[in-house]
């Protein structure tokens, strides 16, 4: 075993190890604090506010037995959550934040690993972050999805639905009354969100990462099996304790290689990519945006999952879960990178099957042939663009047209369906200051609702253009995190209403057709500066100083690289 972090608290005769120990017996025994058996904390963030993170508590339970069974001492630790649905102006804006507070309190305190307990879209991004900054031993249990819901005997899809069953009843084919009567039937149970949205791609993405006891993510939130996985987890966090396996030795530029390779197969979020640059950036990986396209291009679509398909995660787990789709693609992965168990991922997937074959496709038949994310640049995007050509309309992903620009959401939401706008399904809708630092924290509203009169004409689908996020739930022909953005001095704020843009998703290529000069020589009118935020205290203040653009990742800049486990100087 190695010297227990915990014991420079713990052990000795002098007045602060006493003030230590006396004040948290509380009924543990004199051995836990003998420097012979590991303090670790359960990373919980549920709250009240975080619904789709709220059985946690019972998670918390059972990695505390296996904790406590395997010989250290479980602390439970509540830590900042962020309940997507609710926080304004968008969740995102506190990743940041909830990762701080974790890895400052994971740091300050006499603990010898993590076990990290999330679930919705922010808060596995975050306890990861942390978890790397601050380099103890460390393990996610992902909370799980929750069941599928049915509405008329058809099921719903948390999110994709909603978006789907609003764009009916602007469309005039559903009902309002009808709309409402569905949001009942939405949730069906405790977890996340059942789609391949954002928390169930982060709590894969992880396990592919190595940091989830193999075969756990997915298992959706009201299975037994769960707490069997959590308990598992804090059987093994004790012994990585004394392997010293630390999120160093598991998050490698190989494991995340790995992970865009999972991201690609599963048809995974977009906000994938921001969370993986901010990981990444946290360990100083050699991992940019451009690996994204590099390694997960031409990976294929095995999963047909909501929103690219037509599944649930509840489907997914049935039909062999994420490991029987990891085997599809075995020879893409790092057979070096290895997981939480101590063994390679390539080793845990000879018992992999695949159960229902419309869930999950085998590599020679697959949903799609290429479903990774494509990265764009051009004079629209110098620093990058992403767009998931899975989730958009083939025909589109070669497209000119006339840009009709929007100066803010609101800007947006006044015009969109005035019958008298000028638009048509040829229009390019882009919307500005959506970027990190523009809203501030870049919300999910890149997947703009089309004009009604299109709507009702049948159209579908158009390409739309945008500084900000979408919701790993939406789909179209999105063009997403545009950098720099428009409020950092992107070009995208120069643009002009009647300018022609150019998207040629095979070239790679996002381009204004102006010319350059015009194009620089051009200052954004008031109403474009008018719609950037200009916070002028607390966090979100600290936030436009520091954010990085989202082509990096949008973490701090004062929380890149790591600063490991040190202890602080005493407090007495
Ligand atoms: Fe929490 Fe979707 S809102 S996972
Ligand atoms: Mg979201």
């Amino acid at each position: 075993m190695n010297e227990l972090r915990s014991a420079d608290w713990y052990v000795g005769d002098d007045r602060n190890a006493y003030i230590h120990r006396a004040w948290m017996r509380r009924g543990l025994p004199a051995s836990a604090f003998d420097g012979t058996r590991p303090h670790i904390a359960i990373a919980n963030t549920a709250s009240a506010l975080v619904p789709c993170n709220m059985h946690l508590g019972e998670v918390a339970r059972s990695v505390s037995d296996g904790i406590y069974e395997a010989g250290g001492i479980p602390l439970e630790l509540p830590v900042m959550g962020l309940g997507e649905t609710l926080v304004r102006p968008t969740a995102m804006l506190w990743r940041n934040l909830a990762a701080m507070q974790m890895e400052e309190m994971f740091r300050a305190n006499p603990l010898d690993a993590v076990v990290l307990l999330g679930g919705c879209d922010k808060t596995v991004p975050a306890l990861l972050m942390a978890a790397a900054s601050v380099g103890l031993p460390a393990l996610v249990v992902p909370g799980g999805p929750m069941l599928s819901g049915t509405f008329r005997g058809t099921p719903l899809g948390c999110g994709t639905d909603v978006w789907k069953l609003s764009e009916d009843v602007r469309g005039g084919d559903l009902t309002e009354k009808d709309f409402l009567a569905s949001e009942s039937s939405m949730i069906r149970s405790k977890g996340h969100c059942n789609t391949m949205g954002t928390a169930s791609t982060m709590g894969l993405v992880a396990e592919a990462l190595g940091m989830v006891l193999p075969g756990l993510a997915g298992t959706p939130a009201p299975d037994a099996r769960l707490l069997e996985g959590a308990h598992a987890s804090g059987r093994r966090i004790v012994e990585m304790v004394a392997e010293g396996l630390t999120p160093q030795k598991v998050i490698t530029e190989g494991s995340v290689r790995n992970a865009i390779v999972a991201l690609a197969a599963i048809g995974g979020s977009t906000n994938a990519v921001v969370h993986l640059l901010a990981i990444a950036g946290r360990l100083g990986l050699d991992i940019s945006i451009d690996d994204f396209d590099r390694t997960g291009a031409d990976v294929p679509l095995l999963v047909n999952l909501q929103p690219s398909g037509k599944h649930l995660m509840d489907d997914l787990f049935r039909a062999g879960g994420f490991l029987a789709v990891l085997r599809e693609v075995r020879e893409l992965l790092d057979p070096e990178a290895i997981t939480v168990s101590g063994r390679p991922l390539a080793d845990h997937l000879d018992e992999a099957r695949i159960w229902d074959a419309d869930v999950i496709s085998a590599r020679e038949t697959p949903l799609q042939e290429k479903a990774g994310i494509a990265v764009l640049r051009g004079s629209l995007a110098p620093e990058g663009a992403i767009v998931k050509p899975a989730a958009a309309t083939p025909a589109l992903l070669q497209h000119r047209g006339p840009a009709l620009v929007f100066d803010s959401i609101e800007d947006f939401r006044s015009r969109i369906d005035d019958p008298e706008l000028e638009v048509d399904e040829d229009t390019v809708l882009i919307l500005r200051g959506c970027g990190p630092k523009g809203y501030p924290g870049m919300p999910e509203v890149a997947n703009m609702p089309l004009p009604r009169k299109l709507l009702e004409r049948g159209v579908r689908d158009m390409v739309r253009i945008c500084d900000g996020r979408m919701s790993g739930t939406a789909y179209g022909t999105v063009v997403l995190h545009v950098s720099p953005e428009a409020a950092d001095g992107g070009p995208l704020a120069q643009v002009r209403t009647g300018d022609t843009i150019v998207l040629d998703v095979e070239q790679r290529r996002l381009d204004v057709e102006v010319d350059p000069a015009e194009l620089a020589a051009r200052t954004p009118d008031a109403a474009t500066v008018e719609g950037f935020a200009t916070p002028a205290r607390g966090w979100q203040r600290l936030y436009i100083d520091h954010v990085t653009s989202a082509s990096l990742g949008a973490d701090l800049d004062v929380l890149t690289g790591a600063s490991g486990p040190d202890v602080h100087r005493e407090s007495h």
